[in-house]
């Protein structure tokens, strides 16, 4: 049988044309945990961060380590494997630091850059020990001043480093994951500090106390191919250029210098795998060709890691014709997996209106290679919107109902991005190691959706 443009020895595979991972039916993971459900290849994980270890092992002429980019999937079962193998991480908020460190990371070893930072995500990053923080802007460093002089924390103890937004090369798969440049198609940018205002940053830093020990881009999320790397080496190239110029300010050399993450990787056939060598060598001859002297290289992944590891599994509802149009109705809508909402284009074409889908490929678990003639089929959740569609007009055998569909690259921005929307509970997550099949996150049940709901007057 010709090889289907996803599958992956030892990974994904067909067998008996039903869908493997990681040696396990998926309709039995199904039939054992319920639908909908994430299932998630520990091996395959795993497979990915060597991957590019061993590239950075061959290529680095300094210390380098990965941050993972814990916001793509966060399981303390994921996490703490990761940390194991000597990875560190990137976190967005207080609570997913927590869980890095519970899960075993060092947190000398997790970079807290945030957004719209608060006080209070502060002061709970502190409490739970991170040390770590990466300025997104004047007012983070004046609040976080402001919290260490009230709360006597010595300054020198933290590790600060700057976010940069190089004003104007940006990447990503939609307009909404780019995140560098002024703006985004018309979106005004709110990350980093821009350009011409980094200098005075490290000042502010300088004359505050603290010891500003590196300097962080992340030009956005989902880029790929071999025009997209090069374009992502121009912005290597401006960080160096940038670091020099604040090394010369400091007077000292800085400790390390962050280039965010963003690799892409295949979601539709055809796609171009990403040429990771190319990326990681390229980071490496950039870094030695310029001669500055600073300490570790770090790149921060999430997508690329964890994305082709997991599916998303649902069962079938419905199959039934509306208007001529097929439509699959499944148990999964966009409270489980927001992506194909979340990042669809609509536009005009020759005054037609059409929808480009953020493409998952779907895949019929009990039966793969399909039967009977292939037609136009649409993959509808189970919510009250007419935008909750997973899939659009594919080419594919009828499903059955009953029969169980798998999104593609379901482990990351899945379960992280899930919601409650429409009362319905969130997923069950699975974790498959060395063949056996591990329930790492209950389904969630009417409790989860009560629980916190409460009737009260605080003034009184
Ligand atoms: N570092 C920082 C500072 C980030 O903001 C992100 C992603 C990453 C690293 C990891 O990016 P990755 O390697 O995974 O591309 N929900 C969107 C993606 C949003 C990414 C947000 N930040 C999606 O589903 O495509």
């Amino acid at each position: 049988m010709e090889k289907l443009w996803w599958e992956i020895p030892e990974h994904l595979e067909v067998k008996d044309n039903r869908l493997f991972i990681g040696g396990i039916d998926t309709v039995e993971v199904a039939k054992t945990h319920g639908t909908p459900t994430y299932v998630y290849n520990l091996n395959r994980i795993l497979f990915k961060y060597d991957s590019i270890d061993g590239l950075f092992k061959k290529y680095a002429d300094r210390e380098y380590q990965i941050y993972y980019a814990a916001k793509a999937l966060t399981h303390p079962q994921i996490l703490g494997p990761l940390a194991e193998r000597g990875a560190g991480f990137d976190v967005v908020s207080p609570y997913e630091g927590k869980f890095a460190i519970e899960s075993g990371a060092n947190p000398d070893n997790i970079l807290y850059t945030g957004t719209s930072v608060s006080d209070n995500d502060l002061n709970t990053a502190l409490d739970d020990g991170i040390r770590r923080i990466n300025i997104d802007s004047f007012s983070q460093l004046d609040s976080l001043n402001k919290i260490c002089d009230e709360r006597g924390i010595d300054k020198k103890s933290l590790k600060i480093s700057i976010r940069w937004n190089n004003s104007e090369i940006g990447a990503g798969h939609h307009a909404g994951t780019i995140t560098t440049g002024e703006e985004s198609h018309g979106m005004p940018i709110k990350f980093g500090i821009e350009k011409k205002r980094v200098l005075d940053n490290y000042k502010k830093a300088l004359e505050y106390g603290f010891l500003p020990v590196g300097l962080h881009q992340h030009i956005g999320s989902g880029w790929g191919g071999e025009e997209a790397v090069s374009n992502f080496l121009e912005t290597v190239d401006r960080t160096l250029g940038m670091a020099e110029q604040i090394t010369d300010a400091l007077g000292y050399n800085l400790e390390f210098i962050d280039f965010g993450g963003g690799p892409g990787i295949p979601y539709k056939p055809g796609d171009e795998v990403f040429p990771l060598e190319k990326y990681v060598k390229g980071i490496c001859d950039k870094v030695r060709e310029f001669g500055l002297d600073f300490g570790k290289i770090i790149i921060e992944p999430g997508r690329y890691i964890v994305g082709d590891s997991g599916l998303l599994l649902t069962e079938v509802n419905m199959v039934e014709q509306k208007h001529g149009n097929w439509i699959v109705g499944l148990d999964a809508g966009f409270n489980t997996l927001v992506r194909p909402a979340m990042y669809a284009e609509h536009r005009v074409e020759d005054g037609k209106e059409v929808t480009e889908e953020c493409y998952h490929e779907v895949i019929n678990c009990n039966n793969v290679v399909g039967s009977g003639k292939k037609v136009e089929v649409t993959g509808a959740g189970n919510l009250c919107e007419t935008g909750d569609v997973l899939f659009i007009k594919r080419l594919m055998s009828l499903p059955e109902k009953g029969q169980i569909l798998a999104f593609h690259n379901g482990g990351a921005y899945g379960f992280s991005m899930a919601s409650r929307y429409n009362s319905r509970p969130l997923p069950a997550e699975v974790l498959v190691v060395n063949g056996k099949d591990f329930l790492i996150t209950e389904r969630g049940t009417y409790g989860d959706l009560k629980r916190k709901q409460v009737w009260q007057n605080k003034q009184q």
